[in-house]
């Protein structure tokens, strides 16, 4: 498996991140076949969260690997925290932010997190807290490395301001086809069309600048959560494009994705979500192939973004 520097932590993993959001809605066995494909894949890194499925993504996790001092030793662990449905819904404090990483330890039965990252903004957050409770969470081996998920780049800034040497190493960020805001305004730059409005304040750029990995999220996704778009005939141009340019390569539609994600020299992360093992290998496959410049922009251009 091809493996790339999450940001400036200095830990080599896998181009392919296994997300965990679903795990819950497998049975332990079924997370078990999963995991063990992943990890004959080479695909030992996992992304978790204490909101998934209410802590119990992380428990079935555990459950499946058999969690232990040894099984520890060989993957990469990250969750993320800051979210929390049926309290105030975004909280960055340093009891929040506490807790939810003494869940997340006792749920994944681990002593550390490889990755700790700030899931979704809180407006009401003190960067100066949250820098200082990083601290104490790495003086404590409870966490090695820090990140963020969602933010834009001064939100990033103004973190950063407070941490130090401390890097913020990845931003989780949507990114696919349909979901390609952040590509699109940098290439619309003061157009007069949609497709130049700039949701993001030119966060592909900033990461890139700072050596920031971005994890891409939901990759088959299109909308927030609205289904999958390959397959999918509301997406018939792009899907015929996909099948088009992988059959060039025998690779899927689905590896294909992959590929289009990882030629982006933002050197970006896939975070897939699949649970089927045999899906997990054709995202795999992606990761072999090299796309072309013009074949990058075709798939591009072929769910209607537009070029000026
Ligand atoms: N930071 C954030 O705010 C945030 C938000 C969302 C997700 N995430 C992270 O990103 C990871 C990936 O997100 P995601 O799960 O939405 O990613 P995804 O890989 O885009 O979607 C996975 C889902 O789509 C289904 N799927 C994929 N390809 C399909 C196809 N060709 N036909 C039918 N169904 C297909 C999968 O079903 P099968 O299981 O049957 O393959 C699975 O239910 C999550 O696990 C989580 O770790 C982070």
């Amino acid at each position: 498996m091809k493996t790339m520097q999450l940001g400036k932590s200095g830990v080599t993993v896998p181009v392919i991140g296994v997300g965990c959001m679903r795990m819950a809605d497998k049975t332990t066995d079924e997370a078990r076949a999963l995991i063990e494909t992943a990890l004959d894949l080479g695909l030992n890194f996992f992304d978790h969260a204490d909101l998934y499925a209410g802590g119990d993504s992380e428990r079935r996790f555990a459950d499946a690997i058999g969690m232990n001092d040894d099984v520890r030793e060989k993957i990469i662990l990250q969750s993320k925290c800051g979210i929390c449905p049926g309290k105030t819904m975004f909280d960055f404090s340093r009891e929040h932010i506490m807790e939810s990483v003494e869940g997340s330890l006792r749920r994944l039965r681990t002593d550390y997190l490889d990755f700790l990252l700030l899931h979704r903004p809180d407006t009401l957050w003190e960067p100066e807290e949250v820098a200082e409770t990083f601290q104490l969470l790495k003086q404590s081996g409870k966490v090695r490395h820090f990140g963020v998920s969602n933010q834009n780049p001064m939100q990033m800034r103004h973190l950063q301001k407070y941490m130090g040497d401390e890097p913020i190493c990845c931003d989780q960020l949507q990114f696919s086809v349909p979901a390609s805001g952040m590509v699109k305004s940098g290439l619309n730059v003061n157009m007069d069309v949609d497709d130049g409005i700039d949701r993001d304040g030119g966060v592909l750029e900033y990461t890139r600048c700072e050596g920031i990995t971005i994890q891409a999220w939901s990759p088959f996704q299109y909308g927030f959560f609205k289904g999958v778009y390959l397959d999918n005939p509301a997406f018939e141009g792009l899907n015929e494009k996909l099948a088009e340019i992988g059959a060039r390569y025998g690779m899927s539609k689905t590896s294909t994705v992959v590929a289009w994600v990882l030629r982006h020299p933002a050197k970006m992360q896939v975070l897939t979500g699949t649970m089927n093992p045999e899906r997990l290998k054709e995202c795999a496959a992606g990761t072999e192939v090299t796309l072309t410049r013009q074949e990058w922009y075709e798939i591009f251009t072929s769910d209607g973004n537009i070029l000026p």
